[in-house]
């Protein structure tokens, strides 16, 4: 295609730049489901409305009760199965051989999984936990690939009442066990091992070395004779000898759905608690509205991983609730090459794609010409989620993705907000390349002072969300105190702390996320705790101390950077920061080792002891230092710029 050369790509980028706001395309709005935004005048009765969107076994007869805040409650009387809403209506009304998720793997094996699939599975998985001694309440731990078994694990703890806690594949077993042991899980639902661009890595036996006595019902993945004990079942057999049939358990709304664990400030992951109706409802209308879904036209991928919120979401819940069809991919998006994402949207026919702005960022570096080969003429809805998206990267996924025709929505929420927050209605509201957009109906979010007072538009301030919301988080799990503490008490206990800075624009009040307030950093649009990183640094033999900062990075938004004290009068050596950088991938996951590190024979400190991390990102970003007299020992930073500067120097 001639317009992908890189010189007239460039071009027309440069040009694009100019234009700061893109009117939904007109093909697109006159069929849009939505046209028009408005806030309701009555937010819980908007939410009330939408609830009625779900199969109720006992309809609720009220929304929302905040007499306890901030413990609110959406739909309390009501009762409902997620798994029922999710396949058991859908198989009912006739489209149980839809297909669900056309599943791709790895190494190009294909699966077409429908709907009549995913009920018949889901409920032998059920009864196989029951056998397995799973009970209404409690926890399984899922620890899986990206493969179609995670969707039917997920909704069979559904449907018997058990919350799930899915453990993202790329953390380490220690992390897992870490979860597993916050979470009292019962037993862990595994893979014998993961694919991994071409080689198999162990699972099972990875986990065994950590939690040698937690039961494991184990998907035969890979065959690579994974040791197995008395405690343990394989899957595919527990299934087999599994009854066929098992009814979905009545639960309250109010019921936990799952626990998430997410990075806070500290070192102690945060188990987000959702709960059912008011979860399914929020995402079932988000999935449909944002994404402006025709369920029986539309192919629609979220390229995510379940292992996060996204997945989670808008992978199983929201999707599933809505009765599409989905792709689902096992693999990297470079594997086997650099282009598979946009031959499995030509094969499939994908219509709507939903991505992180780090993935976009590579594919720009990757090239055009790779999207160019594929026919991507289906597309006809684009969307971003997980960090804030550069205008840059938004223009080149709007011109060569979408070829100048698909909408953006740029999606703003949260693990703790279980659904999309902030965004455009893509048939009703222009787009701005980098503003996430305004609030959805039914959201309330202002950006405020530290008194609560909201600021003037133009002006950075907390973003926070003043009314209750369906998805919200109900608690941390097994932590209120922690969950009041560090989401309600900095205004008030209806004001819900975000932990986003965040300013709006004067002219529409479109919503600008800036980044994290809090030691949280976001690298690839995920979410890690600088303290988490520490502690996971210091707790190697060798190291005395250690600070971690986020340092803006071109590909993953920010990258880990790590200033390493060392015990005694140690050395830094390349091989002892490889040791180091191993020992995190133990301790947390290959995702949470530090791109740099910083040999610091001291850090700088104040009085009181506070290593000021605000300082170092200075000087890692090569900014001029702050003020540095409330510190212990001023020259410290000298001595530590010293060093940046002969690092620089031999790269
Ligand atoms: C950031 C992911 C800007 C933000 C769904 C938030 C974003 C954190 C956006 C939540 C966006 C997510 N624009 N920033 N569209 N989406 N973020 O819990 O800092 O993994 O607080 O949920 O990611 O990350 P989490």
């Amino acid at each position: 295609m001639a317009d992908t050369t890189h010189s007239s790509l460039e071009e027309e980028l440069a040009q694009l730049q100019e234009i700061a706001t893109f009117d939904p395309p007109q093909e697109f709005a006159a069929k849009a489901r939505v046209t028009t935004h408005e806030q309701p005048a009555d937010p819980v009765a908007f939410w009330a409305e939408q609830a009625r969107e779900l199969e109720w076994i006992r309809e609720p007869t009220r929304a929302l009760d905040d007499s306890n805040p901030p413990f609110f409650t959406w739909f309390a009387d009501g009762t409902l199965n997620a798994s029922a809403n999710c396949l058991d209506r859908h198989v009912a009304a006739g489209r149980g051989d839809r297909v669900a998720f056309h599943w791709h793997g790895e190494e190009g094996e294909s699966r077409e999984i429908t709907y009549a699939w995913l009920l018949e599975q889901t409920q032998r998985a059920a009864n196989a936990l029951k056998a397995l001694g799973v009970r209404k309440g409690d926890v399984v731990g899922i620890y899986l690939p990206m493969i179609p078994e995670v969707v039917v694990a997920m909704l069979a703890c559904a449907r018997i009442g058990a919350p799930h806690n899915v453990v993202f594949g790329g953390f380490s077993a220690e992390s897992v066990r870490e979860r597993m042991e916050f979470s009292e899980a019962k037993l862990l639902i595994t893979a014998d091992g993961a694919r991994r661009k071409g080689k198999a890595a162990a699972v099972k036996a990875t986990v065994d070395e950590v939690m040698p006595d937690l039961p494991c019902l184990v998907v035969r993945h890979v065959d690579n004779g994974a040791p197995m004990a008395s405690k343990d079942a394989w899957w595919e057999e527990a299934l087999q000898q599994a009854e066929a049939e098992c009814p979905p358990e009545e639960l309250d709304a109010e019921h936990p759905l799952f626990i998430l664990y997410t990075s806070g400030s500290t070192a102690k992951p945060k188990g987000i608690l959702h709960t059912t109706g008011g979860f399914l409802t929020q995402v079932g209308w988000t999935h449909k509205n944002v994404f402006d879904l025709r369920p029986d036209e539309d192919v629609y991928w979220c390229s995510a991983d379940v292992g996060w919120v996204t997945g989670h979401s808008y992978i199983v819940y929201g999707p599933l609730l809505n009765g599409c069809t989905s792709v689902m991919y096992e693999g990297a998006p470079d594997y086997p090459h650099k282009g598979i994402w946009w031959e499995l949207c030509a094969r499939y026919g994908v219509t709507i794609f939903y991505t992180a702005p780090t993935a976009i960022r590579a594919c720009i570096k990757w090239g055009a010409d790779l999207v160019a080969e594929h026919d991507l003429s289906k597309l006809r809805l684009l969307g971003s989620v997980g960090e804030p998206i550069n205008p840059k990267a938004w223009l080149w996924y709007w011109k060569v993705v979408g070829g100048g025709r698909c909408p953006i929505v740029d999606t703003w929420w949260q693990t703790e907000t279980g659904a999309i927050m902030i965004t455009t209605l893509p048939g009703a509201q222009h787009a701005k390349p980098g503003s996430a957009g305004t609030p959805l109906p039914g959201i309330d979010a202002a950006v405020l002072d530290d008194a609560g007072s909201e600021v003037e538009h133009g002006t950075q301030g907390l973003l926070a969300l003043r009314k209750p919301w369906p998805s919200m988080l109900r608690t941390l799990y097994k932590e209120q105190e922690r969950f009041v503490e560090t989401y309600f008490s900095k205004w008030d206990d209806r004001t819900y702390l975000v932990g986003d800075a965040s300013r709006r624009d004067a002219d529409d009040g479109y919503f600008w996320v800036i980044g994290r307030i809090d030691d949280v950093i976001n690298v690839s649009g995920h979410r890690m705790s600088t303290a988490e990183i520490e502690s996971a640094i210091v707790s190697h033999p060798k190291v005395a101390e250690a600070a971690v900062i986020g340092q803006a990075d071109e590909d993953t938004g920010q990258a880990i950077a790590a200033f390493v004290t060392l015990e005694g009068d140690l050395e830094g050596t390349g091989d002892l920061e490889t040791e180091i950088r191993e020992h995190v991938a133990q301790r947390i996951g290959k995702l949470a080792r530090p791109k740099r590190m910083i040999w610091a024979d001291d850090l700088p400190k104040t009085r009181s002891g506070k290593i000021m991390r605000r300082l170092l990102r200075d000087i890692a970003e090569g900014r001029a230092l702050g003020d540095v007299t409330t510190l212990r020992d001023p020259t410290v930073m000298a001595q530590l710029e010293d060093k940046i500067k002969e690092a620089q120097a031999e790269t």
